[in-house]
């Protein structure tokens, strides 16, 4: 069983689309406060992996075995229960409403505290701006407006409007220049500071692996290696695999 500092426990979690194996069974923790990333190359997995855990799995996709999020099994629970539980996803395709302000978008992150009756929940978008001035600045442009980085910034503003528990991001440095990918990473690492966990999968295991605490290395669905990230960055595997020569796009 799970201690009290951990927020999330996979055991065994597999997922299928149909009668096709996405996931093998798998064990995964994130402890509070930690960042953990899941690497790996397109099709491994990652994306299924988020969306199980969400409750949000396409196309008839299924997923058994035991998500323990602090203490207790969300499987079965619908994604209404897991979100009012504390858990966001920050997809791969960013959903923004286009034709809304950078501002209307976060208030709507923020809905679900409004409409629960929290006190204070207009005060996250101060901190939101903090942690993204470039948002604060285009307050009153429309979303639909904004560049690829602006964008992955909202998406990422809005998800934390909800103040969740465990941010989970799907690629957030996916179509990205690296000088863009390099300020949102420093903006995950900032994210620290507000309380939150991040569960974080993606392609470029070099700026994964330098903002997290913790790795998973996924491979055709099944965790082939695991551990400290610092370990995981210097594994003759990783490095062969994933950290290579013309694999430097975070620089
Ligand atoms: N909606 C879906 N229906 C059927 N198969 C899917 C679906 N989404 C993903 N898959 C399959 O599941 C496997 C893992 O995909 P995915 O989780 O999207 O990988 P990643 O996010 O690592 O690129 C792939 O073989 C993919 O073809
Ligand atoms: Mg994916």
């Amino acid at each position: 069983m799970a201690d009290h500092d951990t927020l999330l426990a996979l055991r065994g979690l597999s997922a299928s689309y149909g009668k096709v194996a996405a996931l093998d069974p798998l064990d995964l923790t994130v402890e509070r406060g930690q960042i953990v990333t899941v690497i790996g190359a397109n099709g491994a997995g990652k994306s299924t992996l988020l969306n199980a855990i969400m409750g949000a799995l396409p196309n008839r996709g299924h997923s058994r075995g035991h998500i323990l999020f602090q203490g207790r099994d969300i499987q079965g629970w619908d994604i209404e229960r897991r979100v009012g539980e504390g858990l966001t996803l920050v997809p791969e395709r960013r959903e923004l409403f286009a034709s809304m302000s950078v501002h209307d978008n976060l208030l709507l992150g923020g809905f679900r505290l409004h409409r629960a009756g929290v006190r204070g929940w207009r005060d996250t978008l101060d901190e939101v701006y903090a942690l993204f001035p470039r948002l604060r600045e285009r307050a009153a442009q429309l979303a639909g407006t904004l560049s690829g980085g602006e964008r992955q910034m909202l998406a990422v503003g809005r998800a934390l409007m909800a103040r969740p528990a465990l941010l989970m991001l799907d690629e957030p440095s996916l179509g990205l220049a690296p000088r863009v990918v390099r300020e949102i990473f420093q903006t995950i690492a900032q994210l620290r500071t507000t309380g939150v966990s991040i569960l974080l999968v993606e392609q470029n295991a070099r700026a994964a692996l330098h903002v997290a605490d913790t790795g998973y290395v996924l491979e055709t669905g099944a965790v082939v290696l695991s551990g400290p990230a610092a370990m995981l960055a210097g594994h003759p595997r990783v490095v062969e695999s994933y950290l290579g020569l013309g694999r430097q796009t975070a620089g």
